[in-house]
Order: C-alpha cells, then structure tokens, then sequence
C-alpha cells in the first residue's frame, strides 16, 4: 500500500516520534510530506524514510485561533492543498498525523478522490483547540476520513463528545521497541551531571504550560533535600514565556542547586535509566503520553497525572501512581513515598515494565494499523 503521510510539524513531537516508526513500516512506497523544515526532516532522512517539506511558508493558524486567521492565512493554504493533491494522485491513501495535516488533506483527499485516514493524536476539548478549530476539524474528519485512529480511548470519547462520528473511530495505542530503552550507557551520566547519590527524579517533555513541569518544581520545594529534578525537553511551539517562568521559579524557590534544566535530548533512555522516579505533571489531560511507557520500558517508577490517556497506561499502586493533576502537594507525598519505600517502588518499576512490553510493542501497533488501513478498502 502506497502511502502519503502528512504531518504539519518540523519537530520532533510526540506525535512525529510516533509517526516515525508507523512510516518505517512503509517505506520505500510512502512518502512523509511535512509542512515545515527541521529536526524532524533530518529524524526522517536517518531512518531513510522518503520525505518532502511541501511548502517554505508558515502556516499561521494555532490550536487557539478562530475562524479569521484560518481564512486569513488562505494565501499560503492554497498552493499547499494544491501540492498535496498532486502528490496525492500518486499515492493509495493519504494519512494524516496532526490537526492541521488533517484539514489541509482532507480537502486534498477530496480533490484527488483518494481515501483519508485520520491519525488523532489530540484531545479535541476546549483546554486544546479554540471552538472553530474543534468545529473545523471534527467537521473534517467526519465528512472526508475513511476512518479515525484515535491514540488512546480518552482521545476517541473526546473526538465523540466533540460530535465526531463514533462509527469511524478505533483506537491504537503507540507502540515502541522494547530494545531501545535497555540501551546502557557507555559514559557515567551521575557523575557526568553531579548527581552523586541524591534521589533523582526526572520529568522527559517539552517545555509547555499544560505540561506542568512547575507543578514538579513547586513539588520539589516540599521534598527533602536529597532530591532533584532533571527537566529534559525544550519549548517546540514558542513557549519562551513560560521557560522563562520557570527559571525565574527556581530561582525564587532557592531550588537552582536542586534542579537541572538539560534542554530538548535525543538520549532520552539513557537518561531515564539515571532517574530514580519519572514523573509526568499535565494539567490538561494528556492524549495519551509516551513518555510513561518510556519510562515503564526503562524499567524506572512513574507518577503521572491522572486524566486523558494516563489512566490507561497506569494503574494506580501496581504499574505506577497516579496523582490528581495541578497539585503540588499531592505529587511531593508521592515523591516521598517512592523516596521511602525502595522495595515497593522497585516492584511497582518491574510491573510497569511487563505490562508495558506486554501491551505496548510497536510489533501489536503496526499489526492493528494494517488491519485498520486494509479495512478501508475493504
Ligand atoms: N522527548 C525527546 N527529547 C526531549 C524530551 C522529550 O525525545 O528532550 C520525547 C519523549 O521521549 C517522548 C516525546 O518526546 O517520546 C514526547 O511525547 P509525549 O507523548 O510524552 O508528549 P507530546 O510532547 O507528544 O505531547
Ligand atoms: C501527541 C500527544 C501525546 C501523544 C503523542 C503520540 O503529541 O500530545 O500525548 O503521546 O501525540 O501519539
């Protein structure tokens, strides 16, 4: 099956992460069209996988604009639809990876007359998408996808609720290669990052109010000393205030000696292995979260915030603790508790990694992806 892949970002998101390997499946007969150039261009051409950036304009349109900038922005939109319907005619199906790859393919699917598939990766709520977005792309997906892959069942009950047709959508969790995350390294990252013997707790995302880092850090004004964070991840999507916010609560918490800022890292495995606890902190809820198996997969203990996704990676005391999200305090007796009680903390570690290598291999995800794209032309 010849597929064209669209995907609006040039970063490596979760969501590019995620299409990396369910592209690799297809390659050499797809193509990744992508609407921006970067760091995900060159993850692409690593992986050999065949890639186009489709236009050297940027699309102005952002999750929280209205219905003016969508037609404001029309003189960059049009040449690209028509770029991608002619590619389209190329291709069997066109698979679209992000919100904005979604509205622009789905006019070009119609155009060209070749089926669309939707890969939705986000929780189509008001927390994430202004109400024209939502109207937009729900109104997109119902009218012009063969079918709705949602990433997890909170992500297809919210693309329901949000009057998306739930006939279309099916669910299919990430799936990852369990080899990657027992990668070891061949450096001494404690050393190297003077972490000494201090409990180290590690927070992999990149940096975005929803995705709570300052609920750690205030977390960590109400732990004991011996414990520090490691912030891995950057701001992808123009964050730069709240990176700023964060620094300056560091500073005013006297916490600069306890916590690390380490920026956007490729080594993300590695790095987990260091950590003694992974936590996740969003305060939305989170579609689904692959930084939680990640860690599950590093055999390392996770605390992620309830909501979303999460509640269908973790169960709560067994595979991991779940706290309620935006409460500090909460998520520092978590802390502690994990800090205090090594022997439960290392049988929770071990029970996520079995349930992770049992119901999250990238080998059970693109088993059910070719099932779903079979079914479309069927
Ligand atoms: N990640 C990374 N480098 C960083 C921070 C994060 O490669 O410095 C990866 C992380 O390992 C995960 C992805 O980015 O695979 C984030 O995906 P997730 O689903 O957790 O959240 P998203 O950012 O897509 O909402
Ligand atoms: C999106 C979501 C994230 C999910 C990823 C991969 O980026 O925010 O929760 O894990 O897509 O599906």
């Amino acid at each position: 099956m010849k597929i064209l892949f669209l995907d609006q970002s040039g970063k490596l998101g979760g969501a590019e992460l995620s299409l990396l390997d369910v592209a690799s499946a297809f390659t050499p007969d797809c193509l990744v069209g992508i609407f921006q150039d970067g760091a995900f261009a060159q993850a692409l051409a690593s992986r050999q996988i065949p890639y186009q950036v489709l236009t050297q304009a940027t699309i102005q349109v952002n999750k929280d604009s209205g219905w003016a900038d969508s037609i404001g922005s029309a003189g960059q939109i049009l040449p690209l639809i028509a770029t991608i319907t002619r590619l389209g005619r190329k291709y069997d199906l066109i698979y679209t990876n992000t919100s904005k790859a979604l509205i622009l393919g789905a006019l070009a699917s119609r155009l060209c007359g070749k089926p669309l598939v939707h890969h939705l990766r986000d929780i189509v709520s008001p927390e994430h998408f202004s109400a024209a977005n939502r109207t937009l792309l729900i109104t997109a997906a119902n009218w012009c996808a063969a079918h709705v892959i949602a990433n997890s069942k909170a992500t297809a009950a919210a693309f329901v609720e949000a009057g998306g047709n739930a006939k279309k959508v099916s669910v299919v969790y990430n799936g990852f290669q369990p080899q990657v995350y027992q990668t070891i390294s061949e450096t001494d990252l404690r050393t190297d990052l003077e972490l000494g013997s201090r409990f180290v707790v590690g927070h992999f995302s990149r940096l975005a109010p929803w995705k709570g880092q300052h609920i750690l850090i205030e977390a960590l004004a109400h732990c004991s000393e011996s414990v520090v964070a490691l912030l891995v991840g950057d701001a992808l999507f123009g964050e730069q205030d709240y990176v700023n916010t964060l620094h300056c609560q560091v500073e005013q918490l006297g916490l600069s000696h306890r916590v690390k800022f380490l920026g956007f890292r490729s080594d993300i495995a590695k790095l987990m292995q260091v950590c003694d606890l992974v936590v996740h902190t969003s305060t939305a809820p989170e579609p689904f979260g692959r930084v939680i198996v990640e860690a599950m997969l590093c055999q390392r203990p996770v605390i992620a915030a309830t909501g979303g996704g999460t509640v269908e990676l973790i169960t709560h005391g067994e595979t991991g603790w779940l706290c309620p999200p935006g409460q500090p305090q909460k998520l520092s007796e978590l802390i502690c508790h994990s800090y205090h009680q090594p022997e439960q903390t290392q049988a929770i570690a071990q029970a996520g990694y079995h349930h992770a290598l049992a119901q999250f291999t990238l080998e059970k995800t693109n088993q059910m992806l070719h099932q779903r794209l079979a079914q479309v032309f069927a």
